[in-house]
């Protein structure tokens, strides 16, 4: 488990047009905190993972680990980030080395994707690749865990079980976890603190700590007051066009 400090994180692109994406962004989390980020669309939550990663620099600020070395991180980006001529098993084992094939065999159990070890990943759908890419994040045994959309383009009742999953391992080892989502209650689902990016002001809007994720104890009167907040906060967001609108066919008609 590691915590971290960040400091005044501001991020600027001057291409293809000026943007002030995250402005002096302060933000501690403590070790052993699930936190989720969410934010519409451009707001900027993958850019502060990439930052948070040191895959970016920050035009001004500072991203501090409390821990005496940088930990071991373990993510899942946006999109899979697997090598496409090495098998699903040996897209796991290239971080760790071939003892962990046992382990590397069970966390592909775990996330639903036995029998595809031999597989490459461009014979696998989208969600698919994305859930191999969390065995592979789990792998290493993270003492930070960075999760940007893992869930997306699952369904539901799939959705459901890897919640279910990310649950139950962060509430045994409770590993330092940062989660992107777009969904409020998958948010709430997991998370011992939601945050909130503004889209327009580039800052952090909310900060809502919440009662531990653990079914057993989750007060759900609490969750549902913090998620009626949120809601209300987050309800002018663009909201994405309903599928018939943007479908060429149905306009032709
Ligand atoms: N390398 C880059 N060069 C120029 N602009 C960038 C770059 N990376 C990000 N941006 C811009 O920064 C803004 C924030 O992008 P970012 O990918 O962080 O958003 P996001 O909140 O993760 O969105 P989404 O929910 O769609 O994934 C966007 O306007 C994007 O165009
Ligand atoms: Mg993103």
């Amino acid at each position: 488990m590691t915590g971290l400090v960040l400091r005044g994180v501001t991020r600027d692109f001057s291409e293809p047009t000026d943007r002030h994406v995250l402005r002096g962004i302060d933000l501690a989390i403590a070790p052993g905190e699930f936190v989720s980020l969410v934010g519409p669309s451009g707001s900027g939550k993958t850019t502060l993972l990439r930052i948070i990663a040191g895959l970016d620099t920050p035009d001004a600020g500072s991203v501090t680990w409390q821990a005496e070395r940088r930990p071991r991180f373990g993510a899942v980006f946006q999109e899979p980030r697997l090598v496409p001529w090495l098998s699903i098993l040996d897209n796991l084992l290239l971080v760790t080395g071939p003892d962990w094939r046992e382990r590397a065999r069970a966390l592909l159990n775990a996330v639903e994707l036995a029998g595809n070890e031999d597989a490459l990943p461009g014979q696998l759908s989208g969600g698919m690749q994305r859930r191999a890419a969390l065995a592979r994040a789990l792998l290493v045994e993270p003492e930070f865990l960075m999760l940007d959309e893992p869930l997306i383009s699952l369904d539901s009742a799939l959705a459901e079980r890897m919640r279910q999953l990310l649950n139950n391992y962060w509430r045994e080892r409770r590993t330092t976890t940062l989660l992107v989502t777009h969904n409020l209650a998958e948010a709430a689902e997991l998370s011992t603190r939601i945050l909130i990016l503004s889209p327009s002001e580039g800052r952090l809007t909310a900060d809502c700590a919440l009662p531990p994720p653990d079914p057993r104890l989750r007060n759900d009167r609490a969750v549902s007051a913090v998620l009626e907040d949120l809601r209300r906060m987050t309800q002018a967001w663009p909201r994405p066009d309903p599928p018939e609108a943007r479908d060429p066919l149905s306009r032709a008609s």
